[in-house]
């Protein structure tokens, strides 16, 4: 037969489109979207749903190896599992170069945990942590070569910050070979100062986590990072945006007509420090992650940037720890002093309706959803066309979504293996339904059908395409 599945009237929504049509789909790509297709093998019926492209979530941490015993709640299946029944398909996980280690064999070691692991496709960003001239004048530009075409660089860590000269020689190399740099942004001895003051005066409580990690530091940092992007002339994108002063720089970068692209992520928009809690108990540490979240002004900002294109990506910034667990939030199984509890909270299922939301709410349009979700990460990492949109040849990745649907966000109903999730007993609107990945359906009706483990598929990443800010 012509069609191996076509999904019936479906209301298709792109990042510039909304139209009604079947879907017709061959070897795991889109190859006829019109009226009254033949019949397919298979058949869907989409009525009253949304087809949207499969989700693209280009940040979050998987199966990273830490040191002091701590290890990541997901790997590549758990944490792809949570992905495709959250509505994403592809997911841009790090792979991180330890310092002394070789970019080779941290991309070597990374594959090997995906590989036979993955349900959803992957591509990797590397982090550069050791920019040896061995990384600057080899490694990079044959990595970039290979399909690695971003790279995360770190101002704060001990373990991965880079210094100011590192940071220049890195966007140069970006530079040269086209790449895309993705910067975390905080000023590190602002924190270690800070974190210095508040222990010394005996204050350990998670939410000191914030107090030491103050939007000052991230705005230093955020203004410093765009001007050595304007130095060295290459675009550059900064990650885990949290709240307005940061956004100030980047729309005052934008409007200076400097490529300044910028991602944030739901904890943005839903927590605020006082998430962190107050001078006694620990439950705050499931909100422990960097940036912090800050206040609910922050909160507008983000939305309303977000609405106005000041943002181009948002993503979960999944980093994985458990709370009740002696290799994540409570080291050892103490309750930590806050510069020691492990930074990072879940979020790769909920990344979608806690946006879509915002959509039901007014807040964006469903064209700016598919953008910011799906086609702009897939454009600026390179894996643009065949992830991102709903088109003739691209891969068929395609959520079915219901808009109207209310879902109570509960941890026993996710698919990750994190032991809580920030957003629990919070109601969204809107919820994604059925999933499909090159074709395969992997989710029917919220419920995971337990494709074959492994079939998730690596993505060698194209250039960047950048976008019109
Ligand atoms: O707290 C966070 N975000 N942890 C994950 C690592 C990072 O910097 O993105
Ligand atoms: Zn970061
Ligand atoms: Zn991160
Ligand atoms: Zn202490």
């Amino acid at each position: 037969t012509l069609y191996d599945l076509v999904i019936r009237n479906a209301d298709v929504v792109t990042a510039s489109e909304r139209f009604a049509c079947d879907i017709g789909v061959k070897d795991g790509s889109i190859v006829a979207l019109g009226r009254d297709l033949a019949a397919g093998d298979r058949e869907i019926d989409a009525t009253g749903l949304l087809a949207l492209p499969g989700g693209v979530d280009a940040h979050c941490h998987l199966d990273q190896p830490l040191p002091d015993g701590l290890k990541m709640a997901d790997d590549f299946f758990t944490g792809t599992r949570a992905a495709v029944c959250g509505g994403t398909t592809t997911v841009i996980p790090f792979a991180a170069q330890e310092k002394g280690q070789s970019l080779q064999a941290a991309v070597d070691d990374y594959h090997r945990r995906a590989e036979g692991r993955a349900v959803a496709d992957y591509a990797f960003h590397l982090i550069v942590s050791d920019p040896t001239p061995e990384v600057l004048e080899r490694e990079l530009p044959e990595l970039i070569a290979a399909g690695y075409t971003s790279f995360k660089i770190y101002m704060t860590y001990d373990d991965l910050k880079l210094s100011d000269r590192e940071i220049l020689e890195v966007m140069d190399v970006a530079r040269r070979h086209r790449a895309l740099v993705m910067v975390h942004a905080e000023n590190s001895d602002c924190i270690a100062w800070l974190t210095d003051k508040l222990t010394d005066e005996g204050h350990h409580a998670p939410k000191y986590h914030a107090v030491s990690r103050p939007a000052v530091a991230e705005r230093e940092a955020t203004h410093r990072a765009i001007a050595f992007s304007e130095l060295v002339d290459v675009p550059i994108l900064i990650v885990h945006v949290s709240g307005k002063d940061a956004i100030e720089q980047i729309e005052w970068a934008q409007r200076r007509g400097l490529n300044i692209y910028a991602e944030t992520c739901p904890q943005y928009l839903y927590l605020t420090a006082e998430d962190l809690g107050g001078e006694d108990g620990y439950h705050g540490a499931k909100c422990v992650c960097s940036p912090p979240p800050r206040d609910t002004d922050s909160q507008k900002a983000v939305w309303n940037a977000l609405k106005r294109g000041v943002f181009s990506v948002f993503s979960s910034d999944h980093a994985p720890f458990s709370y009740d667990d002696p290799q994540g939030k409570k080291p050892g199984g103490e309750e930590v002093s806050f510069e020691h509890i492990p930074n990072g909270i879940p979020g790769l299922e909920t990344r979608l309706s806690l946006l879509f939301d915002g959509v039901n709410r007014g807040k964006l349009s469903l064209n700016k959803f598919v953008e910011l979700t799906a086609l702009n990460p897939a454009k600026l990492y390179g894996l643009y066309p065949r992830k991102g949109t709903i088109a003739i040849g691209a891969d068929a990745d395609i959520v079915l979504w219901d808009p109207e649907r209310q879902v109570t966000i509960r941890n026993a109903a996710l698919h990750h293996n994190v032991d809580y999730t920030p957003y629990e007993n919070r109601t969204v609107h809107g919820w994604p339904m059925h999933c499909l990945s090159r074709g395969e359906l992997l989710v029917e009706n919220g419920r995971y059908l337990e494709p074959k483990v492994g079939r998730g598929r690596f993505l060698a990443a194209g250039k960047p395409q950048l976008l019109d800010l």
